[in-house]
């Protein structure tokens, strides 16, 4: 993660009292939320949450909290902030973006609405590699400013934490380049990046009938670089037909743990990927999963590799069908929600909009939903102890919604209710909020 350099009048103590609901989002489970345990939003009612240093030093009553000792002689210091009965919770967790990226993809966006399917667009040219040339041609500070653009709209909707990846640039300098904007656009901004190299994201124009030799450039050059550099804590691959086999992910894999790095994969997302072979690897997380096989689902249920679904792509590519969560939280595999931001896929850097998805096309309820955007986005990027809830001692990320009740955060949908956020106890949008 980025050294901050940040201009903090705002690390100040803070005192958030008088909550109408606190979603603490503690639990006694050890590992990440499955089945019933996924509803448990472990609410506090007329609610505070001291936080001092970055980190959550308390959560009770507001009324305890105003008699404390330590509040009572530093109540000079402490900036405290009157919720007004409003709605606080962990920051989101978003753990699978694509924010590395130049200009909207509008040609494939109309063709799309004309009636061609993502992998026909993507084979007529658009796609992915249609993002390719602008970010080649960009330099590493204007890459970094759209990447700080979209991570203050993030935080503008309660998100805190992010995942990042490369994946347009597709040749090692500037898959390199693509993971430096990420991290100096990090420095500046107060919640926290966790960064992955998606050099395996599709073969590029230039590799085209030889697969394998980008594979092995993705080997031998872009991983050790990245490893030896410190660039990224993850490594992505996109397995799927036109994309990566299960193979090159296998030795991706394989190359990628041997330089101490995590593991996550895009699958089934356009059809049924097997993920045995994948499994062995114990992934921190596989994103997408719409086409998961049953016997798969099974296994999922007894390790901690999260599955984490992205409903904008289904929305935004107009299909039918959506992850099928009922079927993944029923037989207890963990499951997360992302936005999966993106210009071909998914360009919403919306949590509250994808619980929206969640719960009306998935049928999650709006406690799984949240559990899902919180702790166990926390658990796919093995963040577990830091992020995902409000419990003494994590990192102070947190956001308040002007809505009465926890539900309305995904009902409102397409209306920004977030009128506050906090990461790492620096208020870093608050634009709607006088304090
Ligand atoms: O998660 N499927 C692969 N990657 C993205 C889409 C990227 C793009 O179309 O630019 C996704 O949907
Ligand atoms: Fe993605």
């Amino acid at each position: 993660m980025a050294t901050k350099n940040l201009n903090t009048k705002r690390s100040r103590p803070l005192l958030l009292v008088n909550i109408g609901q606190l979603l603490t989002l503690r639990s006694s489970s050890q590992g990440p939320r499955r089945g019933p345990e996924l509803k448990e939003l472990g609410i506090i009612e007329d609610a505070a949450v001291l936080c001092h240093g970055g980190k959550i030093v308390s959560v009770g009553k507001t009324k305890d909290a105003l008699r404390d000792p330590w509040v009572t002689k530093n109540r000079t210091r402490v900036m405290e902030i009157d919720c007004q009965r409003h709605v606080v919770l962990p920051g989101f967790v978003d753990s699978h973006t694509h924010p590395a990226f130049m200009n909207p993809r509008l040609v494939d966006f109309e063709r799309r609405i004309a009636g061609a399917s993502y992998e026909e667009i993507a084979e007529a040219g658009g796609g992915i590699r249609a993002s390719v040339d602008a970010v080649r041609r960009a330099s590493k500070t204007q890459l970094a400013e759209h990447v700080l653009e979209a991570l203050r709209q993030m935080a503008e909707q309660g998100t805190t934490a992010v995942e990042a990846k490369s994946g347009y640039g597709l040749d090692v300098a500037s898959e390199l380049k693509s993971l430096e904007a990420i991290r100096e656009a990090a420095t500046q901004w107060a919640g926290t990046v966790v960064s992955t190299l998606l050099g395996a994201h599709v073969v590029p124009g230039e590799f085209q009938r030889h697969p394998e030799k980008y594979v092995r450039l993705v080997l031998d050059q872009m991983i050790p670089e990245v490893a030896n550099r410190k660039l990224a804590q993850f490594v992505d691959v996109f397995v799927e037909r036109n994309a990566f086999s299960s193979e090159f992910t296998e030795l991706i894999f394989s190359r990628a743990q041997k330089y101490g790095l995590g593991l996550r994969a895009h699958v089934c997302q356009l059809s049924e990927t097997r993920l045995r072979p994948l499994l062995r690897f114990s992934p921190s997380s596989l994103d997408h999963m719409d086409f998961v096989n049953e016997e798969d689902l099974r296994e999922l249920a007894g390790i901690s590799t999260i599955a984490t679904l992205v409903p904008g792509a289904n929305y935004f590519l107009g299909l039918d069908r959506f992850p099928p969560a009922r079927r993944l939280i029923d037989a207890g595999v963990p499951v997360a929600l992302a936005t999966d931001f993106n210009p071909g896929s998914s360009p919403t850097p919306s949590m509250p909009f994808v619980q929206s998805l969640a719960c009306t096309h998935m049928k999650m309820s709006p406690a799984e939903a949240l559990a899902a955007a919180t702790i166990n986005g926390a658990w796919a990027l093995r963040l577990q102890n830091q992020k995902g809830s409000l419990e003494a001692g994590k990192d102070a990320d947190l956001c308040l919604f002007e809505t009465k009740d926890y539900r309305e955060i995904a009902y409102w949908f397409a209306s920004n209710r977030c009128a506050l956020t906090v990461a790492n106890g620096i208020i870093c949008s608050a634009e709607k909020f006088r304090y």
